[in-house]
């Protein structure tokens, strides 16, 4: 299985406060990390640890953070050829505060990745294909137009999209906030359309009726970043190997606990291994 990623790769400056702050706000007793991050590049390493042939296509900018940005896809042998350089721009870097229930806050300052252009992109994309909404509109809705296979959108962060990206989903996925955005635009397709609820698991629809929901494995949540993107990872990676829809939501609501048990996102993506010893647990909703 091959699966090509469409998408934005950040430097994460991860603050780990006692609270998050609320606007004109100045929390201290923070603590500092820094992750590879960026929801393109953290779903291209999700489908790969789960053991896809991945393939990224994107863009870093001028210097250091653009090889620190990388480095934990090149590690897992995720295909980077597709990912370019974009000159006098800064790498795309995420500002994001976390609180001691894992909750978070995240700020983008895009940089490289608002370069990202539809001319960079192949005239056809025949791997099935991920995207988020982290990269310019236009560029997204160019490369679900030139997808000839199944194609994945997880609409983050919510941004308005055209009838025709929706309706040439084969999946949507969204969290609660995002649902509430796009309202009932987002079943105007006769794709499938999943809504994650966090700790409470995730439902998936077809055509705007429930088909299946399943409740999350009990975890103890330390940083949900990086969790959505695992759980986009692992549900693609569950419905191109086949799997039924219950079983993919379940495989992907583990995929996403995991992530949320450890710090940053790239760091906390789980293997397949791990997946599957979560599932097999009996702890898994
Ligand atoms: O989904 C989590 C990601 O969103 C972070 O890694 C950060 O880079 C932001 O893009
Ligand atoms: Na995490």
């Amino acid at each position: 299985m091959r699966i090509t990623v469409v998408g934005s790769i950040n430097v994460d400056m991860v603050a780990t406060a006692p609270s998050l702050p609320r606007a004109g706000e100045t929390v201290t007793g923070a603590v500092l990390a820094r992750h590879p991050g960026g929801k393109g590049a953290n779903q291209a390493l999700a489908a790969r640890r789960l053991g896809a042939e991945v393939a990224l296509i994107g863009a870093v900018g001028e210097g250091p953070l653009s090889d620190e940005a990388l480095v934990l896809l090149e590690e897992a042998g995720v295909d980077l050829k597709g990912v370019g350089s974009a000159e006098g721009t800064p790498t795309g870097v995420a500002l994001i505060a976390v609180d001691p229930s894992g909750e978070n806050q995240i700020v983008v300052a895009s940089g490289a990745n608002d370069q990202v252009r539809p001319e960079h992109l192949p005239a056809r994309i025949e791997d099935p294909l991920i995207v988020q909404l982290e990269l310019p509109v236009e560029t997204v809705e160019a490369a679900v137009g030139r997808a000839t296979g199944f194609v994945c959108a997880n609409l983050a962060p919510a941004r308005p999209v055209s009838e025709a990206l929706l309706r040439r989903c084969d999946l949507i996925v969204v969290n609660e906030t995002e649902a509430a955005f796009y309202g009932d635009a987002l079943h105007s397709g006769g794709g499938q359309v999943v809504i994650t609820r966090g700790a409470e698991g995730a439902s998936l629809y077809k055509r705007g009726a429930v088909v299946a929901e399943v409740g999350a494995p009990l975890v103890e949540a330390v940083d949900a970043t990086g969790a959505g993107d695992a759980f986009v990872g692992a549900i693609t990676v569950a419905f191109l190997e086949g799997q039924p829809v219950d079983a993919a939501l379940r495989f992907a609501c583990a995929a996403g606990a995991l992530a949320a048990t450890v710090a940053g996102a790239q760091p906390s993506l789980p293997t397949r291994a791990q997946v599957e010893a979560l599932l097999n647990s009996g702890m898994a909703g």
